[in-house]
């Protein structure tokens, strides 16, 4: 319910343009207007925002100010006696993050033989996984093809998407479909059975496979009865807080602790697998988050300080349509399905200001444009955001389409009093998405011998802007492909002596560097605290 005068006017202009506006098909912007439009509005290009790390792997290079305190921050074990002589676990397969990509690399170690351990500082299934919602890209119809669907993901993502990890995400696509099929996650289908596909920004063809508006829920679901059918341990609330190498400078385990009693486990591993996922309770540049409450970077501070390197560290994605209002789901994640239904973004004029399915990083940044310099936004309590005309959607489609195909939505601002068959919604950019990670090859292992990485926390799959149901795919493919080849590695590893002295050597690398800091790493949760 919109009670605000201002807000309730332009609801006007926008419903008076509508019958006008739902005819539009708004020209994509050229190559040149968009490099222009990404390098003033994206916050990925505010220079004032990042840091050159002094140290470490990546030693030269820029990250967000807020994820270099973390990188070149103190080890949480720093100072402290650690016993390593009896581990508390001895696994094959020690799995860190109980996301969609954890989950997918246990099955396959279990299925490879191995003895798996997956640990969540959380648990099971609380992942970006969970909260997904449009769907999961796999071109498996007849007008379309891995390579159609290669040329807009790297396209998409700048040309900087490492190809050979990309060619592993769009030809193992329709596979992962089946795989998640017949373990159960109920896609939307035709009557006939076919299974029905929908656009996504930057698609060229209709490949976006969907449970809804809750896809990552579906997922999440269906891959965590599997993972806890099978037996495969979890131990839930207990986080990695250092990884552990041995004598010859192999990945070897990591160092545990409790969420709650803070008591300090080790677990030994043959190989490990990094699945923790993004980085949006960050809040880079103070933004809002579609993430989940533990998505703080962890994976990349374990790497880092074990000496793996990142690759485009510097690249986030703001999703373009984050709710901007009310206040009680600012940030929270509104589907670009929405678009792909036919929603338009509208701005307080009732204008029609850009193709709703443009790739993300344009579409945050013209949003952001039409707010600043335009000076085209609708005030709201906590800043400005353009409309996202809901109602569009049965226009186009149909009296129903809302409910059946984007039910959480309607919920979502339903409980707000907003019902968004008849009233638009209010969008502004959300921190959704982490572009960069750890370095892996095409087998999933970093530089770090025995040292896997799977999902959000890995680099260089997407380049520097992902398009909508590619990570969905991406925790399927490489968690799939990291557990498998984790648990073949494990079989012939021997390792040495576990040590730590990488976290020392590191500790005084920082001293060197002159950083002096009170942080510690990895965070672990965000800090919500009223600060005095
Ligand atoms: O808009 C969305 O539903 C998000 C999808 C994604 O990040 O892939």
């Amino acid at each position: 319910m919109y009670q605000d005068q201002a807000m309730q006017e332009s609801i006007r202009r926008v419903e008076a343009a509508r019958a006008e506006n739902v005819k539009l098909d708004p020209r994509r912007m050229t190559a040149e207007e968009k490099e222009t439009l990404l390098a003033t509005y994206h916050p990925d290009y505010r220079q004032d925002q990042f840091e050159v790390l002094k140290m470490g792997p990546n030693q030269g290079d820029k990250v967000p100010v807020e994820l270099a305190a973390l990188l070149q921050a103190n080890s949480r074990i720093a100072g402290k006696q650690i016993d390593l002589s009896r581990p508390d676990y001895d696994v094959d397969v020690l799995i860190i993050g109980g996301g969609g990509a954890g989950a997918s690399a246990a099955i396959e170690a279990d299925n490879g033989g191995a003895k798996v351990l997956v640990v969540t500082k959380l648990r099971m299934g609380d992942a970006n996984t969970m909260m997904a919602e449009g769907g999961i890209q796999a071109a498996d119809k007849a007008n379309d093809s891995p390579a159609q669907h290669f040329l807009d993901a790297f396209g998409g993502g700048h040309f900087a998407a490492q190809k050979d990890l990309l060619y592993k995400l769009v030809t193992e696509a329709p596979d992962a479909i089946h795989w998640l099929s017949d373990l159960g996650v109920e896609f939307d289908k035709a009557p006939d059975g076919t299974m029905i596909t929908t656009h996504g920004g930057g698609t060229s063809r209709k490949r976006m496979h969907a449970a809804k508006d809750y896809s990552g829920a579906e997922i999440m679901r269906t891959l965590r009865d599997e993972v806890l059918n099978r037996g495969i341990p979890v131990v839930d609330f207990t986080a990695a807080i250092e990884l552990i190498k041995d004598e010859k400078g192999q990945c070897a385990g990591a160092v545990l602790q409790n969420m709650e009693t803070g008591q300090l486990l080790i677990a030994r591993a043959r190989t490990l697998v990094i699945a923790t996922g993004g980085a949006g309770r960050l809040h880079y540049q103070g933004f809002p988050t579609s993430n989940h409450y533990g998505a703080t970077a962890d994976g990349l501070i374990l790497g880092y300080r074990a000496g793996a390197k990142l690759l485009y560290p510097d690249t986030l994605q703001y999703h373009p349509t984050g709710a901007a209002f009310p206040a009680q789901i600012f940030g929270a994640l509104v589907t670009e399905k929405v678009r792909s239904l036919g929603a338009m973004l509208i701005n307080v004029h009732g204008e029609a200001f850009m193709n709703p399915l443009e790739t993300r990083d344009v579409s945050a940044a013209s949003i952001i444009r039409e707010c600043t310099d335009r000076g085209n936004g609708v005030k709201t309590p906590e800043g400005s955001a353009v409309w996202l005309d809901t109602p569009m959607i049965e226009i186009k489609n149909g009296p129903g389409t809302i409910e059946k195909r984007i039910p959480a939505m309607m919920r979502m601002f339903g409980k707000y009093g907003i019902d968004i068959r008849r009233e638009p919604i209010l969008v502004y950019p959300t921190l959704h998405y982490q572009n960069g990670g750890l370095k892996i090859s095409s087998n999933g292992m970093t530089e770090i011998e025995n040292l896997f990485v799977a999902g959000e926390a890995v680099g260089g799959i997407h380049g520097r802007n992902r398009l909508m149901g590619n990570s969905l795919l991406d925790i399927i493919v490489f968690g799939r492909n990291a557990g498998r080849n984790a648990a073949a590695k494990a079989k012939d590893v021997t390792a040495g002596a576990l040590t730590l002295a990488h976290v020392e050597a590191f500790q005084r690398e920082l001293a060197q560097a002159g950083i002096e800091t009170g942080t510690v790493s990895p965070k672990l949760l965000p800090d919500y605290t009223r600060k005095a």
